[in-house]
């Protein structure tokens, strides 16, 4: 039994030790909550393009704290001097929703 356990620990340990960023996974949620509807990688639309988000947030500790904050509470913003909710992921998965804000800040 002790084998098989260690045997099993040690299929599993690439994927544990490899915390890479999926980014084809973080864009498919994305689409999927209609996220570039306002924004895009490079170029600004209603709102900030993602580069200019990873820029604002680089090297801050609290960065991935506060994307998923942002994109999971539907925060007030304003677009042209209209207020509205922000949207949120459509998902309820934590981890899922933590690899789409840390390829935000990948960018
Ligand atoms: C209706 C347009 C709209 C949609 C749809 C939208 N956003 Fe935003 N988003 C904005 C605007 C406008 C801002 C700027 C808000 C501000 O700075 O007050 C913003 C800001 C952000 C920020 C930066 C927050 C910060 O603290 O600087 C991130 C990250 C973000 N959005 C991600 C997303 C994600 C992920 C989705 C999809 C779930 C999404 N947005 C959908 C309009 C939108």
């Amino acid at each position: 039994m002790k084998k098989l356990s260690i045997i099993i620990a040690a299929a599993f340990l690439p994927f544990t030790a490899n915390a890479a960023v999926d980014a084809d996974a973080a864009q498919a949620l994305m689409k999927k909550s209609d996220c570039f509807k306002c924004h895009a990688i490079d170029k600004k639309k209603d709102g900030p393009s993602y580069k200019e988000v990873a820029k604002k947030y680089k090297g801050k500790a609290d960065a991935e704290d506060k994307l998923f904050k942002h994109v999971t509470t539907k925060p007030m913003i304003e677009i042209d001097g209209k207020k509205e909710e922000h949207k949120a992921m459509k998902s309820s998965d934590k981890a899922e929703i933590t690899n789409a804000v840390q390829w935000i800040l990948s960018l």
